[in-house]
């Protein structure tokens, strides 16, 4: 088993274990042991299964264990409350009580849902990440938000419930459309440029292995982002002292520039925009170096992400600029008009900014949609 890192989280006594290694989903035997849990279900999604296999499943069958695993349908319409209302009907036809643990297999669909499905069932159980994106490994599977939508917003219902466990096999990661590899990696970036200097410059020299998955290389990305974003989650685990805040880095223009595209676009892609935009204002607020700015955005275009649209992608895609603009109005970090920024003093330390300007917000979004 390599890498083995902890997170303790403060009050509430949750301790998240994370385990890195590949080969780790047949191994499910040897990290859910220790845990002694009463009975266990894997919830996963169809397609993960049908690429995938049930290999956590499988693999606790095969020592023994009675494991039932529950299937919805792939893609976020499944982040509903009948997803949750499904799963736990399920748990309760499977006799799951308190001390049994839900292990989620999958993308951040899954871990979101079931880790939902977790809190609240007989007001909650343990549960247990087991990522099958690079999304949910560097971002989704730590951190212990989880929630589900509603149609008027995405992650409006929703509990902070920390996994005891994250198991990351990269192993998994080798069927991911290269698209979905790439988009998952603007997370990977965006914890690099706010927290950790010399990470950018490991990105730099590695972004070929990097793009390749090549074993030992991603076993260092992963560890080192699980590092970084267990670390800041220890700090603030229930996201009341505004250290997490700055893990919005990018995120505003981002999520903006999601919703205006009608989630034509991945959310890294939006990030990575997000990120571009973020950088030019923190040069025009913040002090950020116009060399340490070129310097992300040759980043982002080194892992093959977008650091512009250019205009006719832009429309082709549908976003326009007012559109990104009003939705940015209607952000709930959005104050009196006056939108609460993450930028960059310098590469490594980030800070909140309130009196970020519409104009000057309008000026960078207008830059990464190349109008
Ligand atoms: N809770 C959090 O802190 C947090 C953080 C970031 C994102 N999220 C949530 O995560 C979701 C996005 O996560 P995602 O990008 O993983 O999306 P996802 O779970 O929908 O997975 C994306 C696609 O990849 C497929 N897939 C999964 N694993 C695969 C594999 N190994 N090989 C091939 N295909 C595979 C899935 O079937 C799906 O079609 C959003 O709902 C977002 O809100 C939550
Ligand atoms: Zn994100």
């Amino acid at each position: 088993m390599s890498g083995d890192l902890e997170i303790r989280v403060s009050g509430r006594s949750v301790t998240t274990r994370v385990v890195i290694g590949g080969g780790e989903a047949d191994r499910a035997e040897t990290w859910l042991a220790p845990l002694a849990p009463s009975a266990c279900v894997v919830v996963s999604e169809r397609n993960v299964l049908a690429v995938l296999g049930d290999r956590v499943g499988q693999a606790l069958k095969s020592a023994g264990r009675s494991c039932e695993t529950y299937a919805f349908a792939e893609g976020e319409a499944s982040k509903s409350g009948a997803t949750i209302t499904a799963l736990h009907e399920f748990f309760s036809h499977v006799g799951l009580d308190r001390r049994g643990v839900v292990i989620a297999f999958g993308g951040g669909v899954v871990s979101d849902v079931a880790g939902f499905a977790a809190a609240t069932w007989m007001r909650g159980v343990r549960h247990v990440n087991v990522p099958t994106t690079l999304e949910g490994m560097i971002d989704a599977s730590i951190g212990g938000k989880t929630g589900i939508n509603l149609p008027t917003g995405k992650n409006l219902v929703g509990a902070f419930h920390h996994p005891v466990l994250v198991v990351m096999d990269p192993q998994c990661l080798g069927s991911l459309p290269p698209r979905d590899l790439r988009a998952g990696l603007a997370e990977s970036v965006k914890h690099a440029v706010v927290f950790d200097e010399a990470f950018v410059t490991w990105h730099e020299a590695n972004a070929g292995k990097i793009l390749a998955l090549d074993p030992p290389v991603t076993e260092a990305l992963l560890r080192r982002n699980a590092e970084i974003k267990s670390g800041v989650v220890a700090a603030d685990p229930y996201e009341e002292t505004g250290v997490r805040a700055l893990l919005n880095f990018g995120h505003t223009i981002g999520h903006a520039i999601e919703s205006a595209s009608g989630y034509g676009l991945r959310h890294g892609e939006c990030v990575a925009l997000g990120m571009a935009a973020a950088c030019r204002i923190s040069v025009e607020q913040s002090g950020l170096a116009p060399t340490e700015a070129e310097r992300i955005v040759r980043l982002i275009r080194l892992l093959e992400l977008p650091s512009t649209l250019g205009a006719s992608v832009a429309k082709a895609g549908c976003v326009e600029v007012d559109a990104v603009m009003a939705r940015l109005a209607s952000d709930k970090k959005v104050v009196q008009g006056r939108a609460r920024f993450v930028l960059l003093e310098r590469i490594g330390k980030a800070c909140l900014a309130e009196g970020v300007s519409r104009a000057d917000v309008r000026e960078a979004v207008e830059g990464v949609l190349g109008v």
